[in-house]
């Protein structure tokens, strides 16, 4: 569908606003963010998905505050307003719009047996909403409102982008809007187990996760109870393991001479233990610096937002139009 020799690229990601953000979030998604954004032929448009947020129980007095926050964070960890397109999903009507056209062409059944749906009714078997259930209309629309192509996200999200597929199909097929099928963008790192071995990070989970906000002290802290326990043999432990492979996120270097002892049995996990906790530090701290400032500028941020607004609208408005004329509205 493309002819010219640089390929066209446009990608589009967002995060739900929470006032918890982890490593896991940080490496599964925010990275994939920076490294499209470093690409020259990319078109990055980068949200914050408050729409989605309210799929599952929220506080309604946090949700702007959280809303803003999430971009003040972006910028910090390193997304340029100048390259990247910001904005809140909600501020932008036709993302509503369009998830509700959408959701008139996937069933009930496909959406009641996505694996993110039910993980999240049981967690909350109150809140079990048509939104929730509807999600991924709700991601397809964002998706399609900007003719993405490349969608940095983790494995967990590949069911939404299915569905999605499948709607893009559709729209060719029922109506003859053409769209490119959009990829998942991985990073090194997509899957980031919990502190406590059991499952992933996770926000809901005390001492599962290293919070970017994390203060030197915190993270020694819960780095120093990873249980390294090891069965005999030499085999690495699975809190050995997670050691290595956080510690290879942020300083590669390191990982390999620690390897190497490892390797040689003069490994000694506490001193690993600190090491990988000052190199997470090390990488953190200025992003908690920027953030810090930014918190005390929130007009910068929200002319940010403004524009990012201006911008994103019209392509998505673009979009929809076309959308609804051929659906014969
Ligand atoms: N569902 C995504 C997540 O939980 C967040 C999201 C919403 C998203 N809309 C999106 C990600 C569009 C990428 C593109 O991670």
């Amino acid at each position: 569908m493309n002819t010219s020799s640089q390929p066209y690229m446009r990608t589009l990601a967002g995060m739900r606003p929470t006032n918890i953000l982890h490593i896991g979030n940080y490496f599964g998604s925010l990275e994939g963010m920076l490294e499209l954004q470093a690409m020259p032929n990319v078109d990055c448009y980068f949200m914050v998905a408050d729409l989605h947020a309210i799929t599952t129980p929220y506080n309604k007095g946090e949700l702007e505050e959280y809303s803003r926050d999430m971009v003040a964070l972006y910028i910090a960890a390193g997304l340029d307003p100048k390259k990247s397109t910001l904005f809140i999903q909600s501020h932008i009507p036709a993302h509503t719009e369009l998830a509700f056209l959408l959701s008139s062409m996937v069933s009930i059944a496909r959406l009641m047996h996505l694996p993110t749906y039910k993980e999240k009714i049981k967690q909350h078997p109150d809140a079990n909403s048509l939104a929730l259930l509807s999600y991924p209309a709700l991601m397809a629309a964002d998706i399609i409102l900007y003719k993405t192509t490349h969608v940095p996200v983790g494995l967990d999200q590949e069911p939404h982008l299915e569905i999605t597929r499948e709607l893009i199909r559709k729209l060719d097929t029922e109506l003859g809007v053409k769209l490119p099928e959009p990829v998942r963008f991985s990073t090194k790192s997509s899957y980031i187990p919990s502190l406590t071995l059991d499952g992933k990070m996770s926000k809901s989970v005390p001492n599962s996760y290293i919070a970017i906000s994390d203060s030197f002290d915190q993270i020694h802290k819960k780095i120093r109870a990873v249980p390294t326990a090891t069965e005999s043999g030499g085999e690495m432990s699975p809190g050995v393991k997670l050691l290595f492979d956080l510690l290879s996120l942020v300083s590669t270097e390191e990982a390999r001479r620690y390897k190497k002892d490892f390797e040689e049995g003069s490994l000694q996990y506490s001193q690993l233990k600190d090491a990988l906790a000052d190199s997470l530090y090390v990488f953190l701290e200025p992003i908690q610096k920027k953030y810090g400032a930014l918190k005390q500028d929130p007009v910068y941020v929200s002319t940010i937002i403004d524009q990012g607004t201006q911008k994103a609208s019209a392509e998505a408005e673009t979009q929809l139009t076309l959308i609804k004329k051929a659906m014969g509205f």
